[in-house]
């Protein structure tokens, strides 16, 4: 035994372990294997089959876990669908005190889940007791009262029904509990497939579950690989996947679900910047990267793992960094004085290296610090890279290890350039003591979470989620909740009709027959396309012939093609003023626009009552109606409010509703003026740039439409509008990188295809599968649920009263 005067000398730590036989004891009970949690009980798998479940630090057997096969997979759903209705019945309260219930075993338990975690993936103890395990508590307290509030906070709406939920195995317990609370409170059922590395806290939990009485079949969990994720997401009573993982396997489920009315949210990678600059308290930035990269081996999709660097303070920050790194304790995960654990498993720990090695191939410094690390086990050392090359691939890739790409910059212009270059866009940590830097840079981070000189704070109150490829959706706070809720109108909605045949245009030459009465020639009247505030010919040449009722030719419009898409979209993307300039501008702006709608309504109910078969009345209604919604999106501008959040630290966090840059916008043929007018408003007044194609049938409304905007100050690029096949021009815009969101209202086919065809940059989309929404009907056509779809959430944790 070492004398206290020799430690005194060394100042050497010593071991520390936690006890773990509790667990030990728990595995021995179960060393047959667990079988998957099912209707409220454990059940074998139907295949038989068990796969291991390994610790990474100690490469030993843990347990057998069953592999889930599509069989289970189908009694799961089952028992899923059988609890639905009697959960989602049951009141707010009752739902709040099962809710309740299980923060408080989760906390009874609180020492034995943080110690089964360590062990099955690897992490520090003290990172489960301090971090994982309260978090995870305080989500299901925090949904307990959501569920208590939901019919007075969310009126009109109604669960989705059962949800597939698929977690990865960087923060097991935690993950299970950001899908599961809020999925519960807002009165779903749930089938929880947990990682393949890390099943074990999902089965205690389980455990947990049958001990408060949570009624049999609200909550499933079925354990195995991809393939059973793969037949959970293949399964069509399930309503709504949820999945947490690699933006590869994000975009295979974005494909696999398109078309089958699945809702969908998905929190994938990331490659987030650590924003550094030269005025910021250097000694908290390095403890601020410490957390960013360090904290859970770097195994954190929102992992702050591109430093970048002010240039007059690059070199004396690297080096405070390499003291600091020094200081780190890499080794057994139930040590409590351990900083760094081990990597989950033996594949994560191969990827690293191989991009290590990757990055020393091209040219970069790699520094580790002389740490003494354990013989065996999967570790990885902490790592910095300096000199990185921004377009390396350690700059682009998600390493998902302990490994930071250090980078330099030398103004804010370039330091936001280089952070905003990626195709992911999770988080973001700026660093600095200039109130006003930082929080200009925090405004033009594409992130769906920044933290001012702090990083990796979680709460339950605020949401957390991505723009770009690192997914969407919102995982906790109000914004969260959404997720597992529809319109109360959406769920008693007709069933989809069966699609209409999509209208065929022949292509003719622009201005070719229309008109010509007593043998002149006519005038041409092609409507154009709008793009870039011009009316634009377009760039096929050829225009189609637009028909009345009776069939009779009424006019020619554009047959727009995938080029015209494309100049719509930049002339979109680069009229970013709009999305710059104040909420009441804008509200100005769609009171002009409604103004000029009023003064030539005439017009438009002639040109209604002519091309589609409403009656002179109706058509006077439906204008009156365009007319009242562009007022309302007026009024809407300015007072779409985000929120502060009660976060449990001592930050406000201000979720802010963004604009999402470029939106489509894909129209049906019903109430051609109308529903153009009530997708194109809202987008609009929240700050978006929009690419519309109108009704292919009747698409004059919306060509009369730009002349309006011609007289009404909306500046040039904010709307475009190209006519033609809806369908095809939708895909167009559905594979454009530069569009954000798109909105689609047609048939169940080119919903399916929209959906599938945003996989690439995995663009938001919403769009009706074939279903109809009255556009005269308020509760349908108008209102929050448009403007949140215009929004994104960007949660910005700023201190506060410290
Ligand atoms: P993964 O995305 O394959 O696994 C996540 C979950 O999805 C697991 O439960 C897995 O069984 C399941 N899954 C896999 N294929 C599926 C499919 N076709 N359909 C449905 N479910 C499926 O991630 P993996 O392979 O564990 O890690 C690979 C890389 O992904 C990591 O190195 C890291 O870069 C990234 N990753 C990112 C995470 C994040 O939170 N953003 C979490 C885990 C991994
Ligand atoms: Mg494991």
């Amino acid at each position: 035994m070492a004398l206290v005067k020799d430690i005194l000398d060394t100042m050497d730590y010593g071991p520390s372990p936690e006890a773990n036989d509790h667990v030990r004891d728990w595995l021995a009970r179960h060393a047959d294997g667990f079988g998957h949690f099912i209707d409220g009980g454990f059940v074998p798998p139907a295949e038989g089959a068990f796969f291991d479940v390994t610790d990474p630090a100690r490469e030993t057997l843990l347990a057998r876990a069953a592999q889930g096969s599509a069989t289970d997979i189908d009694k799961a759903v089952k028992a899923a669908r059988r609890a639905l209705k009697p959960w989602s019945a049951l009141p707010g309260h009752v739902r709040a005190r099962h809710l309740y219930a299980l923060a408080r075993h989760i906390q009874k338990r609180e020492r034995f889940l943080a110690v089964l975690e360590s062990m099955d993936n690897g992490k520090p103890i003290r990172e489960t007791r301090d971090i994982d395990v309260l978090l995870v508590a305080r989500h299901f307290y925090h949904h307990a009262g959501w569920a208590e509030l939901l019919e007075s906070e969310f009126p009109n709406h109604a669960a989705v029904g059962v949800c597939g939920q698929i977690i990865p195995w960087n923060f097991p317990l935690l993950m299970l509990a950001w899908k599961i609370a809020p999925a519960l409170c807002a009165g779903n059922t749930v089938v929880l497939k947990p990682a393949e590395f890390t099943p074990l806290s999902a089965l205690a939990f389980a455990e947990i579950c049958i001990e408060v009485g949570l009624p049999h079949g609200v909550v499933n969990i079925v354990t195995g690989d991809g393939a059973t994720g793969a037949a959970l997401v293949a399964h069509p009573d399930v309503d709504k996947i949820a999945f947490t993982g690699s933006t590869e396997v994000g975009r295979e489920i974005r494909k696999a679900t398109a078309g089958t009315g699945k809702k969908l949210s998905l929190e994938l990678g990331g490659k987030s910047p650590f924003i550094v600059f030269e005025d910021a308290d250097l000694d908290a930035a390095v403890e601020g990267v410490v957390d960013a990269i360090w904290f859970n081996q770097g195994e954190v999709c929102c992992a702050g793992s591109r430093l970048l660097v002010q240039e007059g303070v690059a070199d004396r920050l690297y080096r405070k960094l390499r003291v600091r790194m020094e200081t780190l304790r890499v080794g057994d995960p139930l040590d409590k004085s351990t900083d760094m654990g081990a990597v989950v498993a033996p594949v994560q720990l191969e990827r690293i290296r191989a991009l290590v090695a990757k990055g020393k191939d091209e040219g970069a410094s790699l520094w580790q610090p002389s740490t003494a690390m354990p013989g065996m086990g999967c570790y990885y050392p902490p790592s910095l890279f300096t000199g990185v090359e921004p377009a390396s691939t350690i700059a682009e890739v998600e390493i998902f290890g302990p490994v930071i790409a250090g980078m330099t910059f030398r103004t804010p212009e370039e330091a936001v350039a280089l952070a905003n270059n990626t195709r992911y866009g999770l988080a973001g940590s700026v660093w600095s003591e200039n109130i006003d830097l930082a929080l200009d840079v925090a405004a033009r981070l594409k992130a769906g979470v920044v933290w001012i000189n702090s990083t990796n704070l979680f709460d339950a109150a605020s949401g957390f989620g991505g723009y770009r490829e690192s997914g969407f959706g919102r995982e906790g706070g109000r914004e969260g909740l959404y997720e597992y809720l529809v319109p109360g109108w959406e769920k008693s909605a007709r069933a989809p009709r069966k699609d209409a045949e999509p209208a065929k245009l022949s292509p003719l030459p622009v201005g070719g027959i229309v008109g010509g009465r007593a043998g002149l020639p006519s005038i041409d009247r092609t409507a154009k396309l709008y793009v870039g505030g011009q009316q634009a010919r377009p760039d096929s040449g050829h225009s189609y012939t637009v028909l009345d009722r009776a069939s009779r030719p009424i006019g020619q419009a554009g047959l727009g093609n995938r080029k015209d898409i494309r100049n719509a979209v930049e002339a979109a993307a680069r009229a970013t003023a709009w999305s710059g300039v104040t909420a009441h501008n804008r509200a100005q702006v769609l009171y002009y626009v409604a103004e000029n709608l009023a003064a030539r309504s005439r017009e438009f109910e002639a040109r209604l009552a002519s091309m589609t078969d409403t009656s002179a009345k109706a058509a006077a209604g439906e204008v009156a109606l365009a007319i009242r919604r562009t007022f309302l999106y007026a009024a809407w501008a300015d007072k779409f409010d985000g929120a502060v959040h009660a976060t449990r630290s001592r930050h406000v966090t201000l979720a802010m509703n963004e604009p999402w840059g470029v939106i489509g916008i894909v129209c049906p043929d019903e109430a051609p003026l109308l529903a153009f007018v009530s997708l194109v408003m809202p987008a609009i007044a929240m700050g978006n740039r929009v690419v519309v194609v109108p009704s292919a049938r009747h698409p004059l409304a919306a060509t009369d439409f730009y002349q309006i905007l011609d007289t009404s100050d909306v500046p040039a690029g904010v709307v475009n509008i190209v006519t033609g096949e809806s369908d095809p021009l939708a895909t167009v815009l559905a594979e454009h990188d530069d569009v954000a969101a798109l909105w689609y209202v047609g048939s169940q086919a080119g919903s399916a295809t929209v959906e599938r065809a945003s996989a690439g940059n995995l663009k938001a989309t919403w769009v009706n599968h074939g279903r109809t929404r009255r556009w005269s009907v308020d509760a349908e056509a108008q209102g929050r649920e448009f403007l949140r779809r215009a929004t994104q959430v960007k949660n910005i944790w700023v201190p506060y009263g410290e």
